[in-house]
């Protein structure tokens, strides 16, 4: 069975970027040939989750067919076979996202559980009673309700940075919330709600400016997105692998070592320890300290392979082939009238969020099932984004570089069917 690595050598890959045809990128995302309800698949639902490629495929399966084995702990081959795929994805996580070292890259279930880690640990040891902890309207609920538990917890303060009419964050009222009680800050790179792009770079200058460390959810940035923590100078950036092409149950939280090595470990259990008595526990190594139990060994060598296949495409191709697309997308369904799109930020990734005049989104949404076009309907684990907009749901239809304009075109024939059926 071919691996990633023979068949996309990143270093070669990287020197020679592929010429981007969507034609052939499809060819290596078989899910894509299926038809549903009789009519070809039209996947716009790809910021719950991503469409894998085979050589992801092909790397799960030969971790279960050749090298299935516990990591860390055994020494014989089969075993090392598995630690050092399992490392290896690590060190292309370090390289996909330009962090300064490996071990600074610690290895979870998703961005959700990444930035619970940071809540649970940094948080509980640096925020205290009457502190602040300052994020953006924009947050998905991954990045809301771990720090209301927190706060909660503490007898903290949660202050939210408001948005505009267009979903942008309004940077100087966010400037203004930052103050001596701020201990963290935390914000979406890119909305998964509404697709807007945060300005990242400076709110971790301003928050940096006052000593306070800033946390990234980067889950919607980084399948679209070139992201290099060191340029932004993130203290934390969480990640989702099945977002970006890779399994599911797998995902990152990079910190920088120093921060890392002065938060206590989240859980505890096999692989996080260095020695174990009943008086007392030594902690391993970062990232080991926060890896405790075994891990999704299988996700992890396939979120490497991903990002083997992503670097092959290069993300700079990625991030043109999907802005020339929204752009045309939000043409073809911003001008069909009695459609109103949600969330039209200059700043924007791959997401077209909207309403149609009198009909639900899950209307709409199950009529363009039957037409094989696929949307998430609903609030998109972003309720307070809805009720910023008045709204209770949008339809939501994002992209990814597979996509393409005939598949734009079909959506947008499938809301003048729905329309034709609510008329
Ligand atoms: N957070 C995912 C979404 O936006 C599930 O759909």
């Amino acid at each position: 069975m071919a691996t990633t690595r023979e068949i996309v050598n990143p270093a070669i890959a990287e020197a020679h970027p592929r010429l981007f045809d969507v034609r052939h990128i499809r060819e290596d995302f078989p899910i894509l040939k299926q038809k549903m309800h009789g009519k070809p698949l039209v996947y716009l639902d790809n910021a719950a989750t991503s469409q894998k490629p085979q050589v992801v495929i092909d790397a799960l399966l030969r971790y279960y067919l050749q090298d299935c084995s516990n990591i860390h702990r055994g020494v014989y081959l089969l075993s090392e076979r598995s630690t050092q795929a399992y490392e290896d994805a690590r060190a292309n996580v370090q390289k996909f996202i330009n962090a300064a070292e490996s071990r600074e890259i610690v290895f979870v279930r998703g961005s959700t559980e990444g930035m619970n880690l940071v809540a649970q640990t940094y948080g509980r040891q640096h925020v205290g009673a009457g502190d602040e902890v300052l994020i953006t309207a924009l947050e998905h609920h991954s990045n809301i309700v771990p720090w209301q538990i927190l706060c909660e917890e503490k007898g903290a303060r949660l202050r939210v940075g408001p948005i505009n009419d267009r979903g942008e964050l309004i940077l100087g009222e966010f400037e203004k919330l930052l103050s001596d009680r701020t201990k963290i800050v935390a914000v979406a790179h890119v909305s998964n709600a509404l697709g807007t792009i945060n300005p990242v770079k400076q709110i971790v200058a301003m928050a940096h400016a006052r000593k306070i460390p800033v946390l990234i959810d980067g889950a919607q940035a980084v399948p679209h997105l070139k992201v290099d923590v060191r340029a932004l100078d993130a203290d934390f950036y969480a990640i989702s692998g099945h977002k970006m092409f890779g399994p599911t149950g797998i995902g990152v939280l990079y910190g920088k070592a120093h921060l890392l090595e002065s938060m206590p470990p989240y859980q505890g259990g096999g692989d996080m320890i260095l020695n174990v008595t009943f008086e007392k526990t030594t902690y391993n190594h970062i990232p080991h300290k926060f890896e405790a139990g075994t891990p999704n060994i299988a996700a992890t060598i396939g979120l490497g392979a991903a990002i083997d296949y992503l670097t092959g495409v290069g993300m700079e191709n990625v991030a043109s082939y999907e802005h020339a697309l929204l752009a045309y997308a939000t043409e073809a369904i911003g001008q069909i009238p009695g459609v109103r799109l949600i969330g039209t930020a200059r700043e924007k990734a791959g997401v077209l969020s909207f309403v149609m005049d009198g009909i639900h989104p899950h209307d709409v949404g199950t009529v363009l099932d039957q037409e094989g076009i696929a949307v998430r309907t609903g609030h998109h684990c972003a309720q307070p984004v809805m009720e910023r907009f008045g709204i209770p749901a949008t339809v939501r239809a994002s992209l990814a570089f597979y996509n393409t304009k005939q598949e734009i075109n079909a959506l947008a024939a499938g809301l003048e069917h729905v329309k034709r059926m609510f008329a």
